[in-house]
């Protein structure tokens, strides 16, 4: 497939506009022992006996800890002027709490001055799914003491660097890893039922406020936000019943995280499951804490979901119409449809917030069966995928909906979770065995495109 040259060009979107590629730790750092590092729940998980991809973890992944300073080389020779990164959280806190590695502290610092020195803005995620394993022995997100425990860590980090770092987002996509690690037992920790979703999704909620607020605390001039998967849901039919199912997972899916941010709590009219954490959970004044001012909030999308109404899947009632039953026009490596309109509609759905003050794309990109072919890898469908995806951007910034930001999901290939290293969703190739970095096609469109 030839892709078509874009209609726009980079001045389209203002001068002041972000431009960024994202990343996250476990995916990318390695050095899983390195420098007093602490295990977190995505070690215990790759290695335990429900993992079934032998030698598939974050052990070493890109090896991003030893090679960090050429990697933003390259991602400023792409002509990106911003990183998003995570902390590892047990780099920090090998324990999850009390004692402090200052070798750890040392290497986000070093970290971020080298994003200094060369120009590009560092945009810190505080919590990117890499829980340590130390406390989820304590019952991990399902145990109200997280909000404590987290709260500790976030005030070392914002102490540490916030007088060099000025964008920080407090949650990397909280349904995902609840959604995820409590209640399918497809992600770590590996725990299911709604018994173990409900407690913590209510406490990354409170988290997502009381981090909020220790930003705004610590640092002065922050620019706070906080990332969310969302994506379109669609019926699958107009049958009353699908349309309700669209409206349930519309609430569970898009609703759940943000809601409670902006003092709505929770969706529970759609989502009636969620009433439980009003019953069994909440406490006198936790919706007040959940509730935080975000400067931003950071949204995340890949694809459309299109589901139907399904008395077999317990909870939710709803199933997903995949795309390959739906013969979608064209599928990523992940099996999602590629649907650039999507983008477009979220920014709309999430603008219609009246106290949602900004939004940033902070993550949006395809994985693709890349080859590495005589020390290239030609991706005309990322290329693709990315003009077109930018196009929706720009048609809601031009509607007048505020969009200040777009990060590419991401630099280099890397350890994509529960897909191992399969699904390659970099701008840059990245040849596991001997650590290469081939900057993808795709990569030197943005060059090219950056640089105009
Ligand atoms: C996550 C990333 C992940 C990407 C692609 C997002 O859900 O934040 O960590 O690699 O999607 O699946």
């Amino acid at each position: 497939m030839r892709p078509t040259p874009p209609s726009f060009s980079r001045a389209d979107f203002g001068p002041d506009f972000v431009w960024g590629a994202a990343t996250a730790a476990y995916q990318i750092e390695g050095a899983h022992q390195t420098d007093g590092r602490g295990p977190s729940i995505w070690d215990t998980f790759t290695h335990g006996p429900a993992w079934s991809r032998a030698r598939e973890n974050g052990d070493i992944a890109c090896d991003f800890y030893h090679r960090y300073e050429s990697d933003l080389q390259v991602l400023r020779e792409m002509g990106f002027r911003a990183f998003r990164f995570s902390i590892s959280w047990s780099r920090i806190f090998p324990e999850g709490t009390g004692r402090i590695n200052e070798a750890g502290l040392a290497f986000y610092d070093q970290l971020i001055d080298t994003c200094l020195r060369l120009g590009i803005e560092p945009w810190v995620t505080l919590y990117h799914w890499d829980l340590p394993q130390a406390l989820e022995a304590k019952g991990g997100w399902t145990n109200r003491a997280v909000i404590r425990w987290f709260s500790e860590f976030v005030d070392c980090c914002t102490k540490a660097f916030g007088h060099k770092v000025k964008h920080w987002m407090v949650m990397n996509e909280p349904l995902v890893f609840t959604a995820g690690g409590y209640f399918a037992g497809i992600h770590a920790p590996g725990r299911r039922g709604p018994w173990n979703f409900l407690p913590a999704v209510h406490h990354v909620a409170i988290c997502q406020g009381e981090g909020g607020r220790i930003v705004r605390r610590n640092v002065p001039n922050a620019r706070i936000g906080t990332t969310l998967f969302c994506a379109p849901i669609d019926p699958h039919t107009p049958a009353p019943r699908d349309v309700r199912a669209a409206a349930r997972i519309d609430a569970l899916g898009n609703r759940l995280f943000i809601e409670p941010s902006l003092g709505l709590g929770y969706p529970v009219q759609e989502a009636p499951l969620l009433k439980q954490i009003l019953t069994k959970y909440a406490k006198l004044g936790d919706l007040q804490r959940a509730t935080f001012d975000f400067d931003f909030i950071g949204l995340q999308n890949y694809f459309r979901l299109v589901v139907r109404h399904d008395w077999f899947t317990p909870y939710v009632w709803a199933r997903e119409v995949k795309p390959r039953q739906r013969r979608v026009a064209e599928i990523t490596a992940m099996d999602w449809e590629v649907y650039p309109e999507g983008l477009y509609r979220v920014i709309r759905q999430f603008s219609q917030y009246e106290k949602v003050r900004d939004i940033v794309i902070t993550e949006n990109g395809a994985a693709f069966p890349d080859r590495l072919q005589d020390g290239r890898v030609h991706d005309p469908q990322r290329v693709n995928y990315y003009q077109q995806y930018l196009q929706q951007v720009l048609r809601a910034k031009r509607e007048g909906f505020r969009v200040s930001g777009y990060f590419a999901w991401s630099l280099m290939d890397n350890f994509e979770w529960a897909e191992g290293y399969r699904p390659r969703f970099g701008l840059v190739y990245v040849d596991y065995p001997t650590q290469q970095r081939i900057i993808k096609a795709s990569g030197h469109w943005f060059r090219d495109f950056l640089s105009a």
